[in-house]
């Protein structure tokens, strides 16, 4: 069975995702949405995988957008995985719902805990405690790839109705000011001008100027940039100051690199 999976990762959880799936399934082409999100998106295999991770308990607005642009997958089995740090709450809800209006329909929709990314308001957890969660994740994949082999319909993972009320506000509230955010980005003094935040960001939203990264608010708040600054100089207000990254550990920077493959 042919399989095409589309992925967004800012910190390589959803990009490991994808390819442990695809290790499993055989016959899988892996394609980052970023690349892919300014061409025409016609799917052709007859299983599509839509892998990502949850922001503000909801999905990424590229990964949105790039579902809206996704044509010829109404007669194709599709489903969706979303990683996150702690609660999804009902983004894979979301993602039904934003199929369904482009006349998709989301077969199954997985949730896959894995290691935070979100430095603003923690840091990364000891590597125990990731391992633990990457043990996990191997297991999950092996549960769910005979049901997405089959072809099965199960039913979309999530948390409680009264959770998932209560943090659709906040989702509403923060994703409606997701783009313009990244004006709380910003370089300490051992920013060394190396550009690898202009290489890392998926959505080509940061530019060096005088050598120093300018953030051009077509934000997706993966925060790809700040993790991955090898001179950990990239801070988002005050609280990252001095908070320890989290990038996975099996995923390398160029991985992540985004290239037009689609
Ligand atoms: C802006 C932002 C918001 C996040 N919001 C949530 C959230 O609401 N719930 C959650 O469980 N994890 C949240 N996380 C954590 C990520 O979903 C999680 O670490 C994910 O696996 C990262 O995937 P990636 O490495 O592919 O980018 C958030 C991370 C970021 C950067």
């Amino acid at each position: 069975m042919k399989t095409t999976l589309f992925y967004f990762s800012g910190t390589g959880n959803s990009l490991k995702v994808a390819r442990d799936l695809a290790d499993e399934l055989g016959d899988t082409q892996i394609i980052a949405i970023a690349g892919a999100i300014d061409r025409d998106i016609n799917v052709t295999s007859e299983c599509i995988g839509i892998i990502y991770p949850v922001y503000m308990f909801g999905m990424p607005l590229i990964v949105s957008r790039f579902i809206k642009k996704m044509k010829g997958g109404e007669d194709k089995y599709i489903f969706a995985i979303a990683t996150c740090g702690g609660m999804a709450a009902n983004a894979l809800g979301q993602t039904y719902r934003e199929c369904k209006r482009s006349g998709i329909k989301l077969s199954a929709g997985f949730i896959i805990p894995m290691p935070g990314n979100y430095t603003p308001l923690y840091e990364a957890i000891p590597a125990d405690k990731q391992n633990a969660l990457f043990e996990k994740e191997k297991k999950k994949i092996k549960n769910i790839v005979g049901i997405i082999r089959r072809k099965q319909s199960h039913p979309i993972e999530h948390n409680s109705r009264l959770t998932n009320w209560l943090f659709s506000g906040i989702y509403k509230l923060g994703s409606s000011q997701i783009r313009s955010a990244d004006k709380n980005f910003w370089a300490d003094e051992q920013c060394n001008s190396c550009g690898i935040c202009v290489k890392v960001c998926p959505v080509r939203n940061i530019e060096l100027i005088s050598g120093k990264p300018k953030w051009l608010n077509r934000c997706e708040q993966c925060f790809a940039c700040l993790q991955w600054c090898p001179q950990e100089a990239i801070q988002y207000k005050k609280s990252t100051i001095g908070r320890k990254r989290y990038r996975h550990p099996e995923v390398a920077l160029d991985d992540l690199c985004v290239k037009s493959d689609f």
